[in-house]
């Protein structure tokens, strides 16, 4: 017996040997490096043609040493050389979570993907894409892997095309975006959970062996539970100044799923991608199924850092004019609901123009004739004016608003149907459904299939009708309240394609919309923040965080979507919620697009002169918030009070947005804040601004270096007497 055992002993140890020489033997032929101003993302192709990620952080000064980054990583036995896989297909030698799995047109399930090429294009002089093209050895089977550097904003976007020449359809079983490598021991997770006036709740958590996955699978308003975009930290736990950190998410908003998986060796591969959830996309021969993009960025200066780098970058890349202007406006969801009529929107057109901001924007209940919108039980699909609310039509409102030198804006919700419409007994084959079950309602309706093109057709025809009916329409609020229950499609040949066929879909519509009418701005709301991500905001000007407008939560999640969107899309509503004072809403609203949604009648008269004195106020810094480079100067989660600084790029103007978040009679700051991001040879004169009928406890005629507001700092003096203070800073040499 004994000797058999030893027998064993020495075959195994012989058996790992060679397998660990099979790792150490095979040589990396060639070393691919994605390049941005700071970062670098390695690639190797290695002996056998696998190609793997072997490196992601700090750019080394000299290009050649890294070739030597291979042998530092080694830290233990990779049996078959797929633990640092670029994209892990499965099916063969893989152990780990697949990035890639597919069932070929003979029914086999194997995938090995071997480097058969590369290419490089250069798009412009920030931008570069890199192309790794990978295919099976045995079937007609390819994989592009794509890495779009923005060079100045170190943000990488990455994506995979994936192709085949099959006898017959293949299916798609995973289909990630990403599969990033991450070296390191511990690694500590930023994520979103939430739900409706909820949005955008932090949890933090140390991420343990195993994985640890971020999906959704509601089909339409995807972020209403989880959103896609998350932080990383590597090595050390999240700080906003401090430690390397990944920020990023998926451009997609549909169904989507993000897999953290801390490997047997400590290692941290995160597959990002279309969640594939009844999804298992059939896909036919020569046609290519691009997936959407993961874009990231990662900072060695903790959160702050990378969040401006995600915000220039969505200025310049994704946004629809990012760097330009946006309205403020007036909207009636809050004060009238679906009660209004023609004379009460033109009160409201009177109520903008006293107030001072740029357009009205007439919210839902416009529409529906024969089940008028009355309430959210009906009407959705029967896109006319309702006659008995607005019997002159939208036109003359248009006009109307015109003529007060006022913009007009309207709300559509163009992917959804009422049962009770027109449009659902018309096309009942058009709607989200199962043929022979209940139906079940989310908020009284159901979606449109948009991954037939009939519908899209219908949904670009709403909103050109709008455009084409009424000339001068300035605005669009693009709504999305249901999620999909029932998933099934009277278009599809399989159902497995519906739900990407539908953002697709949605997509394609989007499109359309936009070659069509390029700048008009147009608001991203999902009741609420249930639709947040870079798929979305290309095509719009800004987004709505939450039907949540109690200005004390709206701080929270203002700023944690700061994190990945820059303030100038987030839309930010002065309402009745909350029991602050008008001087706080006002304050928090500023953090952002500012806009209001109340009765200005409610308002006393020195409310009223207080509100329009602020619309000017802001009028003048909007663009610092709108256009500079914010930082988080306190973390309201941690401290008693928010702090945020804006400022210019060219460093000559600020404002720093304060406020308290723990009322008590003794809660103050009593500590100066330390400034970031000025020039500490400036000196700046510091002024409050937004006060409301009290002095400000800042020495009028303040001035002070830019060193010393960095090093020392300044303390607003929040107390529950000033619980929300802006300063603004101007450099006066
Ligand atoms: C949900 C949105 O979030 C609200 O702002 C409002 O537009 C309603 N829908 C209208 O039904």
């Amino acid at each position: 017996m004994k000797k058999y055992t030893l027998l064993l002993v020495v075959v195994l140890f012989a058996e790992i040997v060679k397998g660990q020489q099979t790792q150490l033997m095979l040589k990396t032929m060639e070393n691919i490096v994605v390049e941005t101003k700071d970062l670098s993302l390695v690639l190797t192709v290695e002996e056998n043609k696998d190609v793997n990620m072997v490196y992601l952080g700090k750019k080394l000064q000299d290009p050649n040493e890294y070739r030597q980054l291979n042998g530092q990583y080694k830290q233990g036995h990779d049996y078959t050389n797929m633990y640092q896989s670029a994209y892990t297909a499965s099916g063969t030698r893989n152990l780990l979570e697949p990035a890639i799995s597919v069932e070929h047109a003979d029914g086999n399930q194997a995938l090995d993907l071997k480097f058969v090429g590369q290419e490089l294009k250069t798009i412009d002089n920030n931008r570069k894409e890199l192309i790794i093209k990978l295919k099976d050895e045995l079937y007609p089977f390819h994989v592009e892997l794509h890495y779009l550097s923005n060079f100045q904003e170190n943000v990488i976007e990455q994506w995979a095309v994936i192709k085949h020449n099959e006898k017959k359809n293949v299916k798609l079983i995973k289909y990630a975006s990403a599969n990033i490598n991450l070296k390191g021991e511990d690694y500590y997770l930023r994520s979103y959970h939430g739900d409706w006036i909820a949005e955008m709740q932090r949890e933090d958590e140390k991420l343990t062996h195993g994985i640890k996955t971020l999906d959704s699978k509601l089909g339409t308003r995807t972020n209403l539970f989880r959103s896609s975009y998350f932080a990383l930290g590597l090595n050390n736990r999240i700080t906003e100044n401090q430690g390397t950190v990944l920020l990023g998410g998926l451009e997609w908003s549909g169904n989507f799923r993000v897999d953290f998986e801390k490997d047997p060796q400590d290692n941290l591969r995160i597959m990002a991608g279309v969640n594939n959830y009844a999804s298992h996309y059939s896909l036919a021969a020569g046609t290519a199924f691009v997936t959407p993009k993961f874009s990231f960025t990662v900072s060695t200066n903790g959160l702050g850092e990378g969040s401006r780098n995600l915000h220039d970058w969505a200025r310049k890349q994704r946004l629809i004019d990012g760097y330009g202007e946006r309205y403020t406006l007036l909207n009636n969801w809050e004060s009238t609901y679906f009660n209004f009529d023609e004379q009460k929107i033109s009160h409201l057109l009177d109520n903008t123009k006293k107030l001072g901001v740029d357009l009205f924007l007439l919210d839902d209940g416009w529409f529906g004739n024969k089940y008028p919108r009355n309430a959210d039980t009906s009407a959705l699909g029967d896109w006319e004016e309702n006659k008995s609310k607005l019997p002159n039509g939208l036109l003359s409102i248009v006009k109307e608003a015109n003529k007060k030198d006022v913009k007009f804006g309207i709300w559509v919700e163009p992917e959804m149907v009422s049962p009770k419409s027109e449009l659902y007994e018309k096309k009942p084959q058009w709607v989200v459904k199962q043929p022979k079950r209940d139906e079940y309602y989310f908020r009284n309706q159901l979606v449109l299939d948009l991954s037939n093109p009939e519908v899209q057709d219908f949904v670009f025809n709403i909103l050109d009708n709008l455009f084409q009916k009424n000339p001068g329409l300035a605005y669009i609020k693009w709504d999305c309240n249901a999620v999909i229950y029932n998933a099934y499609s009277y278009f599809q040949k399989d159902q497995n394609n519906f739900y990407v066929d539908y953002t697709k879909g949605l997509y394609r519509v989007l499109d359309r919309f936009r070659e069509k009418y390029p700048t008009v701005p147009m608001m991203l709301c999902s009741g609420g923040g249930g639709r947040i991500d870079y798929g979305s905001l290309q095509y719009f000007t800004e987004y709505w965080p939450s039907d949540n407008t109690d200005p004390f939560d709206r701080i929270f999640m203002q700023y944690e979507n700061s994190l990945f969107f820059p303030s100038i899309a987030s839309v930010n509503h002065v309402t009745t919620f909350g029991k602050q004072d008008l001087k706080f809403k006002i304050d928090v609203a500023m953090m952002g697009k500012m806009g209001f949604d109340l009765n200005l009648e409610e308002l006393s008269a020195d409310e009223l002169s207080f509100a329009q004195q602020a619309v000017k106020t802001y009028d003048q810094y909007k663009h610092i918030i709108w256009h500079g480079d914010l930082f988080r100067l306190a973390d309201p989660r941690k401290d008693n009070h928010a702090s945020l600084a804006y400022v210019s790029k060219d460093k000559s103007q600020a404002l720093m947005l304060n406020y308290l978040v723990q009322y008590s009679q003794v809660s103050s700051t009593s500590a100066p804040i330390q400034w970031l991001g000025l020039d500490p040879n400036k000196k700046y004169k510091i002024q409050e601004i937004n006060l409301h009928g009290t002095n400000s406890w800042i020495p009028s005629e303040l001035i002070l270096s830019g060193d010393f507001l960095m090093k020392v700092g300044l303390n607003p003096i929040l107390n529950n007497n000033r619980k929300s203070v802006i300063l603004a800073l101007k450099a006066i040499n």
